[in-house]
């Protein structure tokens, strides 16, 4: 084991000592904004997820938390290399999004460097790799977590990223395949080939979705790297990520901010019936403004979920699944405050894990 870590070392070090002294002042510069951005204010991110954060919810959630940093789901980079009707709908953004960070998954690192030269020319302030997915299909063909296990094409991806473009790189992975032991490691190797950041989630990929949240080993991390380390896992709003975050420099919250984008907000913002019926309006809006109607019709699912805590409208959150048009949403949304009035100012506290997991999995 030992033989193969200093292998790789050597390996790092031949590399690295090839690159210009530009190289190294560009991405030093790169490097310090991210890190004096941290310093200014903890990074609170939207996690990158499938499926959800899309242009539409990263813009509802800017704004209402106009401090967030939001990541865009995972986009494959072959699918950006070779599709420009992918490049327009991964891409497309509007300004209010930054600082605004695109996910890409792959295994090849020539792939990924013409996927982040697309990037770059599209305006995009910063592009993560995916190195933590655990889903069967990514982890069988050689993408997503199992680059924690392929460390010297993970390094290679990062290295190859850095020299082509001058937006910064970062890396969000897991707490290592079985277990924690080589996260230093992997993350400190990561940092040399010029990552900006990296987000680690507390699960290992053999825990999957399962385990009690334990953040020791990521605070530990940092005290290894100079750059900002982010933590991310069962994070339930603001306050909650300020407690967790310890040492780091921030957090990441994903399932939580389903039909709850107030919770990137301080002091355990709870939103009233009627601030909630605005945001459903502003999200219905946006989702036909910039998708056609069949993803519209696949976005129904965020609606809903805005509704999840008031068990009066159930009536209303089941006809939501089947709206056509931004109009339909605004005539449900239009009866709930007409019908029932007495419930407009009322605030139900949604932030607990047990809702947004039943969120989540709920059908309607
Ligand atoms: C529906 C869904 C889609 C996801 N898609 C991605 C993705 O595209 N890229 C990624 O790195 N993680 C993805 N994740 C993982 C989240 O970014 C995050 O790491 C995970 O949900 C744990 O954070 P949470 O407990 O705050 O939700 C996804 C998670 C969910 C629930």
């Amino acid at each position: 084991m030992f033989f193969y870590f200093a292998n790789i070392s050597s390996w790092l070090n031949k590399k690295y000592c090839t690159l210009s002294k530009d190289f190294y002042k560009t991405k030093n510069m790169n490097k310090n904004f991210w890190l004096n951005k941290a310093q200014e204010w903890p990074i609170c991110a939207l996690a990158p997820m499938d499926g959800y954060t899309d242009s539409p919810y990263r813009q509802v959630v800017k704004e209402i938390a106009p401090n967030t940093v939001v990541f865009s789901e995972f986009y494959s980079a072959d699918g950006l290399v070779h599709s420009k009707e992918l490049q327009k709908k991964a891409l497309t953004h509007n300004q209010k999004e930054y600082p605004l960070i695109i996910q890409i998954f792959w295994k090849d690192p020539e792939k990924f460097r013409d996927a982040a030269q697309i990037i770059e020319s599209y305006g995009i302030t910063w592009i993560d790799i995916n190195m933590g997915c655990p889903a069967k299909k990514v982890v069988k063909s050689g993408h997503g977590s199992s680059l924690m296990i392929q460390r010297e094409t993970a390094f290679k991806i990062v290295e190859e990223m850095s020299k082509a473009v001058s937006i910064p790189i970062s890396v969000k992975t897991r707490l290592g395949w079985e277990n924690h032991e080589l996260l230093i490691d992997f993350c400190k190797w990561l940092q040399d080939a010029w990552a900006n950041l990296v987000t680690v989630h507390w699960r290992t990929y053999k825990q999957a979705f399962t385990g009690q949240a334990n953040f020791e080993w990521i605070y530990e991390l940092k005290k290894h790297l100079n750059i900002p380390v982010i933590c991310n896992g069962d994070i339930l709003n603001y306050d909650d990520g300020i407690k967790k975050m310890n040492n780091l420099d921030g957090f990441m919250i994903g399932r939580a901010s389903f039909g709850n984008p107030w919770c990137f907000l301080p002091w355990d913002y709870t939103p009233t019936l009627t601030e909630i019926i605005q945001t459903i309006k502003r999200h219905g809006d946006l989702l036909w403004e910039m998708k056609w109607k069949k993803w519209m019709l696949e976005a129904r699912k965020h609606l809903v979920q805005y509704l999840h805590s008031f068990p009066w409208v159930k009536e209303y959150r089941t006809n939501l699944v089947h709206v056509e048009s931004p109009e339909e949403i605004h005539d449900i949304l239009n009866r709930i405050e007409k019908e029932h009035s007495e419930l407009l100012n009322m605030r139900i506290k949604s932030s607990t894990k047990e809702s947004y997991e039943t969120a989540w999995w709920c059908e309607c």
